[in-house]
């Protein structure tokens, strides 16, 4: 089931919000892919869907961190487990378990819920710090991790 990206999830920050429709769009294509029964394209798309969000994760860290964010330690915490839970998938889907069901369900519940609660606290906190610099927050590359190959 194809997801549409509801509105009110937008922060107002440029970035920020591609980035989190970009993770809507891979989950879209991975339930694609497992609708299709394509394996090599199914491992193809965690990989990237999971190295995608760690970076988003690492760069939403870097943006509070500038922004002097104060509740920016239990932001890193909430992002650290759910890390923990995205390596323990991609451990199960290496040694043989089928889990691309389960990675796209735990990270359309954390998209819909830990931007709707969680980051839309740091938004007044990054907006000014962008509007101090009057610029726009530039990406890192995301980092090429081969999380869930087998081979
Ligand atoms: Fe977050």
């Amino acid at each position: 089931m194809s997801l549409h990206w509801p509105s009110e999830l937008d922060t107002g920050i440029a970035v920020v919000d591609r980035q989190h429709r970009r993770i809507l769009e891979l989950i879209n294509l991975l339930e694609v892919h497992l609708e299709d029964g394509d394996p090599e394209a199914v491992e193809e798309v965690l990989d990237e869907l999971a190295g995608y969000t760690l970076s988003h994760l690492a760069f939403e860290e870097g943006l509070m961190e500038q922004a002097g964010y104060p509740l920016l330690e239990s932001h890193r915490r909430l992002h650290r487990s759910f890390e923990e839970s995205i390596f323990a998938l991609a451990a199960r889907h290496r040694a043989g378990e089928a889990v691309a069901a389960e990675l796209a369900e735990l990270l359309r519940h954390w998209l819909f819920h830990h931007i709707r609660s969680t980051d839309h606290d740091y938004v007044p906190a990054v907006q000014a710090l962008l509007a101090r610099r009057a610029c726009a927050a530039t990406e890192r590359p995301i980092r090429p991790r081969r999380l869930f190959r087998r081979r």
